[in-house]
C-alpha cells in the first residue's frame, strides 16, 4: 500500500517542490490548496508528467470546518495519512506602525491557526495507525525576527512551540513532529520584496544565493524517512548560513 502524504500550499513554490519529490519517491500525494482553478491546472500537469499518484483538494487552511471536511475526504479515499506537511503560508509585510489588524489576523490565521485546523483531524488517524510524520514550516524570521514582519515572525515562532508540545504528546505512538526553518528561498514570495531590500538580504547570506525549493524538499524527504524516527521536536534551519542559532 502506497504511503499517503498531504501537503498544504502544495501547488506552488516550496509546496510544489515537496509534492514533486514525494511523488518521485512513490508516495500518493494530496496537495491541498485554495484555488480550485489553479489546483486543476496543477493536477493536469502532474498527470501529463506521469505522476498518476498526484491528487489535489481545495481547502482554505485558515477555516477549521473546511480542513475537517478535506481530511475526512482524504481518509475516506485513501484510509490513512502517513505524512502531513503544514506548508501553506502568506506574507503581509508592513512595519508595525503601518500594520493593519487585517494584516495581523490574516497571517496568524493562515500561518499558525492552520496548524491546529489541519493537524487536529489528521492526528487521530495517525494515532490509530501507530505511525506518522508531521513537518511544520517555520522560517528564519520566526527565529531572528524581521523588520516589517511582526505578524509573520510571531506566527512562525509559534509554529515551533506547537511542534515541541505536540512532539512530546505523540512520541510514544511512533509519530514524529518537526519544524523546518527555511531562509530566503527562490519562490514567488520573493517578488513582493523590493529589489534593493532583497539585494541587501542576499548580501547577508554566506553561501551567496537564495535557496532553492528543491533543497527544502530534500530535507523533508529525509525527515519522513522510516529511519528518521529519532528526530522529533527539532527545528532544522536551512538558510545558507544567514542565521545560526
Ligand atoms: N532595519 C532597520 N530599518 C529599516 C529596515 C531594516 N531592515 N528596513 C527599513 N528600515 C527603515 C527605512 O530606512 C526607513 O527609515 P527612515 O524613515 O528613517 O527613512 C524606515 O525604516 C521605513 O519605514 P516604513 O514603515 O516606511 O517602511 P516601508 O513601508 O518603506 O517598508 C517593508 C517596510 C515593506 C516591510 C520593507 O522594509 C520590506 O519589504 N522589508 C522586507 C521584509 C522581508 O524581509 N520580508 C520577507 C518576505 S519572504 C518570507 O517571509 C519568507 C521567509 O520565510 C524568509
Amino acid at each position: 500500500m502506497k504511503k499517503v502524504a498531504v501537503v498544504t500550499g502544495g501547488i506552488r513554490g516550496i509546496g510544489a517542490a515537496i509534492c514533486k519529490k514525494l511523488l518521485t519517491e512513490g508516495f500518493s500525494v494530496v496537495a491541498v490548496d485554495i484555488d480550485p482553478v489553479k489546483n486543476g491546472a496543477w493536477l493536469d500537469e502532474q498527470k501529463k508528467a506521469g505522476f498518476e499518484n498526484a491528487d489535489v483538494m481545495t481547502c482554505n487552511v485558515s477555516d477549521f470546518d473546511q480542513c475537517q471536511a478535506v481530511v475526512s475526504e482524504i481518509i475516506t479515499k485513501y484510509q490513512h495519512i502517513d505524512v502531513l506537511v503544514n506548508n501553506a503560508g502568506i506574507t503581509r509585510d508592513a512595519s508595525f506602525k503601518k500594520m493593519s489588524q487585517e494584516n495581523w489576523n490574516d497571517v496568524i490565521q493562515v500561518n499558525l491557526n492552520s496548524l491546529f485546523n489541519m493537524t487536529k483531524p489528521v492526528i487521530d488517524n495517525m494515532l490509530a495507525n501507530g505511525s506518522g510524520r508531521i513537518i511544520n514550516m517555520s522560517s528564519i524570521n520566526g527565529q531572528k525576527g524581521q523588520f516589517g514582519q511582526a505578524n509573520y515572525s510571531a506566527a512562525k515562532a509559534g509554529v515551533h512551540g506547537f511542534t515541541k508540545a505536540l512532539a512530546q504528546e505523540v512520541a510514544r505512538k511512533n509519530i514524529t513532529v518537526n519544524t523546518i526553518s527555511p531562509g530566503y528561498i527562490n519562490t514567488e514570495m520573493m517578488q513582493n520584496i523590493p529589489t534593493e531590500i532583497l539585494d541587501g538580504i542576499k548580501a547577508q547570506i554566506p553561501v551567496g544565493r537564495l535557496g532553492e525549493p528543491t533543497e527544502i524538499a530534500e530535507l523533508i524527504a529525509f525527515l519522513i524517512n522510516k529511519n528518521s524516527g529519532y528526530i522529533t521536536g527539532s527545528n532544522i534551519s536551512i538558510n545558507g548560513g544567514q542565521h545560526m542559532s
